[in-house]
């Protein structure tokens, strides 16, 4: 049976979109969440609403890796490591590359790539992780392994993500640590009602035909993410999970 009972889980991009629907879930099916984002309002009303008790905020840069290290140097300060990490926190970049500058290009990178390697580092070092092992989930994006015009940052970002997570995973492995990637189609969150919105019509029909079972929804993530998490996803490691509705089918 799915549970995440009695597990200790970082959720980073915990205040929308798909990281929120993790940690509601997640702290449904009995885990302790820990939430990190900036917007520090949203994560409170979320923690207020949550089942179950001793989940915790950060309302920090994930990418800010100072803020970040004295962030989990908190949260461990109970004496409890953490069993599993989720790193969901990202943003998206939709530019040509003519107009590509240096500084969009790192700063999509820092959030969607060095984060959530840096918060690896962190978590694996002495105290900070679960003994026993457990499980690391990054959110990366079809885009990871498919092209398109105007997302060349975007696309190395999370390729670069999925490409990092497989080396881990083998490094981690003597630690029982399972190091996993998924790759969502579009879902409805904050970031692609946004992207939607700037559409006409057509656009918006374009984009919908692409995924044959439609646009799917932050909670068909986070169902893939709380497998991955719990127990029944503890033979899976090194690979990376189309969650897309049918787009990289065709
Ligand atoms: N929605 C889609 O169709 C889709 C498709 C494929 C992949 N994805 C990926 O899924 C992940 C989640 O996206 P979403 O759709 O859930 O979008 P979202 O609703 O916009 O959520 C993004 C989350 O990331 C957090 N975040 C952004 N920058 C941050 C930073 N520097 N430090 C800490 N937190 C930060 C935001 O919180 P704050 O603003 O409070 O910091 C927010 O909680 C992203 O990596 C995205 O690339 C989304």
């Amino acid at each position: 049976m799915l549970s995440l009972s009695g597990k200790k889980i970082l959720i980073t991009g915990a205040s929308s979109g798909i990281g929120k629907a993790i940690v509601e879930q997640a702290a449904e099916i009995g885990a302790k969440v820990v939430l990190m984002a900036r917007r520090e309002e949203l994560m409170s009303e979320i923690v207020a609403g949550l089942k179950g008790d001793g989940h915790q905020y950060f309302a920090v840069d994930a990418s800010d890796d100072n803020k970040v290290g004295a962030s989990l140097k908190l949260a461990v300060s109970d004496g409890v490591p953490f069993d599993g990490f989720v790193h969901a926190a990202g943003s998206e970049l939709t530019v040509p590359l003519k107009m590509l500058s240096r500084n969009a290009f790192e700063k999509v990178m820092s959030i969607n790539t060095f984060a959530a390697f840096n918060i690896s580092k962190i978590l694996i070092q002495k105290g900070n992780f679960s003994l026993g092992g457990g499980a690391f989930v990054f959110i990366g994006s079809v885009m990871a392994a498919l092209g398109q015009p105007a997302k060349t940052g975007y696309c190395a970002s999370k390729g670069a993500l999925m490409a990092g997570a497989r080396a881990m995973a083998l490094e981690l492995a003597p630690k029982r640590i399972r190091v996993n990637t998924i790759l969502p189609g579009m879902v409805k969150s904050e970031m692609s009602l946004g992207l939607l919105d700037s559409l006409d019509e057509s656009g918006v029909k374009r984009i919908v035909e692409m995924h044959p079972l439609g646009i799917g929804e932050v909670t068909d993530v986070a169902n893939v993410a709380l497998f991955l998490l719990s127990d029944l996803g503890r033979w899976i490691t090194g690979t990376s999970l189309w969650v897309d509705g049918g787009y990289s089918a065709m």
